[in-house]
């Protein structure tokens, strides 16, 4: 490991690194600065079969009580850079979404406003396929590049990728860089809808707390959080963890949760739904064993 030339720490507390202030220590914590210290991680990685995971923003993860026993991965240095040239924008993928819906505004090019309000990295989101309700990532990418697990880099275009709801088949392949072209529009215009997005959220969902965004995905065509909210299960709690009062698909990490009551709770509200509706919930957080 120390042939490698990154930063790395050992027995690292996963709870430092997502939203939701949960998760036990991994074996490895490495920060990668450039392409060349990502290929030779991937290497080693690969001659001695080590697990690993890539982390972005950690806003949509769950990582266990128990830690993670392999390297986790996060993208920084060189990574989050982003250059901005007339309509086309060239962005790492550790920059932030939020951060960068601002540039981009700033500079009159409109495409990023309505996704402003995501918590995490640009190559995260377009990974998940975050979105809001009328716009996703996949809406607004051209092209992506992305380096796989073998260390090969390649180019994807939006065509070459399948985007679901919340999701990609991008497995198997780290987000590099993501290239938009952003349309001209009105500074004033674009920044007023931004700062509409984030009073948005700040009515409608727990902003400044300990969360991990919407737990469930939506079932098709109705809202995982008026479900759980018909049940009336805002504020039941397990443990630590507690149904947001302000949205019912956010769970809370309100007084020193961990990874079992999150999944205890999960599965309780599964149960119910399901007993009430006939409806599976999925999980659009990202469980990590
Ligand atoms: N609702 C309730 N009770 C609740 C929560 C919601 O009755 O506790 C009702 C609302 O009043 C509204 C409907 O359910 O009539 C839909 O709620 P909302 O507008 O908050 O949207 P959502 O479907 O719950 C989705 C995304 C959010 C995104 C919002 C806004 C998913 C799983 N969630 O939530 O994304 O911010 O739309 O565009 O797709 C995320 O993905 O992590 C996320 C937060």
């Amino acid at each position: 490991m120390s042939s490698i030339k990154c930063n790395y720490k050992c027995n690292e507390p996963l709870s430092k690194h997502t939203t939701l202030c949960i998760g036990g220590n991994a074996d490895c914590f490495v920060e990668v600065e450039t392409e060349e210290q990502l290929v030779s991680l991937l290497k080693f990685i690969n001659e001695n079969s080590i697990k690993f995971f890539v982390i972005g923003g950690g806003s949509n993860l769950l990582f266990s009580d128990e830690g993670f026993k392999g390297i986790v991965l996060k993208l920084s240095g060189e990574f989050c850079k982003y250059e901005i040239s007339r309509n086309n924008v060239i962005c790492g993928a550790a920059v932030s979404l939020a951060y960068l819906a601002i540039k981009t505004a700033e500079h009159g090019l409109s495409g990023l406003e309505y996704l402003s309000a995501i918590p995490g990295t640009v190559g995260g989101a377009v990974f998940g396929n975050a979105g809001v309700k009328n716009c996703s990532m996949s809406d607004i990418v051209d092209k992506i590049e992305v380096i796989d697990y073998s260390g090969n880099k390649r180019v994807l275009t939006k065509n070459n990728i399948n985007f679901e709801y919340r999701k990609s088949d991008l497995q198997g392949n780290i987000i590099t860089k993501i290239f938009f072209i952003l349309k001209n529009a009105d500074k004033n215009d674009i920044l007023k809808t931004i700062s509409q997005e984030r009073k948005r959220r700040i009515n409608s969902q727990p902003i400044g707390t300990k969360n991990a965004g919407c737990v469930f995905k939506n079932p098709e065509s109705d809202s995982a959080g008026r479900l759980i909210d018909s049940l009336n299960l805002k504020n039941y709690s397990v443990g630590g963890i507690k149904i947001s009062d302000v949205h019912a698909n956010f769970f809370v990490n309100e007084d020193n949760g961990c990874a079992q009551d999150m999944l205890k709770l999960i599965d309780f509200v599964k149960d119910e739904v399901y007993k009430k509706y006939s409806i599976k919930l999925e999980t659009e957080i990202k469980i990590i064993k």
